[in-house]
């Protein structure tokens, strides 16, 4: 079954053509990162501006790269929340006019299902159950994947998300936006002891908090006179703020393994592709015995792979979506 995705929930328009759920045809991401680094995060009426530009010639590319004509496709897949609802709005919008003049079936896709689901991408793939830690932008969450369909979010972020706290260092620091991939770099080069930042552990509970850790980081670069970007400094701050995030997440990750009895564990989103991360949890699942899996690093920032790779199981399961598709800002997934 060849599916092909799009993703416009946030600041990349992507479209990919996937078979059977697992096997990249073609995947392409147009980013929006040189409109909205200049202010310092996403402006969403410029996201949803640059969607309807890039969404067709972003789809073009993908079905051509693929050299499968849109009529001879299987099905569509698109994202259709959360995220920012005017970006939602343009890949929806195309999405449905391509299958109904296409007459091809069309399923909707929750944005964290399809980054559960990028895991289905790579040569290793899971078994269900399996715990799957989403650490993105927008997000934070653990999840218990039963199987398909069945999921239950165990905890959640109760403030900032993983990737927001990275955003909003980076940006306190003056090293710009997205923060994650400048922090995780500078961060090699830091003391992850030389700053003590506070560990928000949430007790008897699977949730997560990250505001504090951003507070504290924030008062001790006001404390400092004259931050530069290119400065020990900012390097020992980024490595102490990294290692309070990666200690909270990995430990959590642990907890479930042992509260709730499951030998596998995804993790995925774009901070999923942190170097420190990646590491901490690589040498958990050693100790504990686990199975790790984790998308290599363009599946785990946006892509509208994992929206064909999720879409493949809707699809399979006989679920259509109609013309009267509406995205949603708030889409949450699962049961609590
Ligand atoms: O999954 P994603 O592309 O979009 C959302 O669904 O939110 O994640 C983007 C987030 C941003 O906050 C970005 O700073 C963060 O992922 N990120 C990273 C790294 N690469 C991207 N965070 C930490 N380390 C990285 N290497
Ligand atoms: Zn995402």
């Amino acid at each position: 079954m060849v599916v092909l995705g799009i993703d416009t929930s946030c600041d990349d328009t992507s479209a990919a053509i996937v078979g059977d759920g697992c096997n990249i045809i073609s995947n392409v991401v147009s980013s929006q990162i040189e409109i909205h680094k200049k202010y310092g995060g996403i402006v969403p009426e410029l996201a949803s501006r640059r969607h309807i530009e890039m969404i067709w010639p972003v789809v073009h590319e993908a079905v051509h790269g693929a050299g499968i004509p849109l009529e001879q496709l299987d099905g569509l897949a698109v994202c259709n929340g959360p995220g920012l609802i005017g970006s939602l709005l343009v890949g929806c919008g195309f999405a449905k006019a391509v299958a109904y003049a296409h007459k091809l079936p069309l399923v909707a896709v929750n944005h964290l299902e399809g980054h559960i689901f990028s895991v289905f991408l790579e040569d290793r793939k899971p078994e269900f159950p399996f715990l799957s830690l989403v650490v993105s932008g927008g997000h934070t969450s653990l999840y218990l994947i039963e199987a398909f369909g069945r999921y239950i979010e165990l905890g959640r972020t109760r403030d900032d998300a993983a990737g927001e706290a990275y955003d909003k260092v980076s940006k306190l620091l003056g090293l710009g936006y997205p923060g994650g991939p400048v922090v995780d770099k500078l961060a090699a080069g830091g003391d992850p002891r030389a700053f003590q930042f506070p560990r928000a552990y949430v007790p008897e509970s699977f949730d997560f908090s990250f505001s504090g850790l951003k507070t504290a980081v924030r008062n001790r670069v006001r404390a400092e006179s004259g931050v530069n970007a290119d400065s020990q400094f900012v390097r020992d701050i980024a490595a102490s703020f990294q290692a309070a995030v990666v200690d909270v997440l990995v430990r959590k990750v642990e907890w479930a393994i042992i509260k709730k009895g499951v030998r596998r564990v995804t993790m995925s989103g774009g901070v999923a592709a942190n170097g420190a991360l990646r590491t901490r949890m690589e040498r958990m699942a050693a100790e504990r015995e686990i199975e790790l899996f984790l998308p290599s690093h363009g599946l785990c920032t946006d892509n509208a792979a994992m929206i064909a790779a999720a879409g493949f199981h809707h699809l399979m399961a006989g679920e259509r979506a109609g013309i009267d598709l509406n995205p949603r800002a708030y889409l949450p997934l699962g049961s609590a």
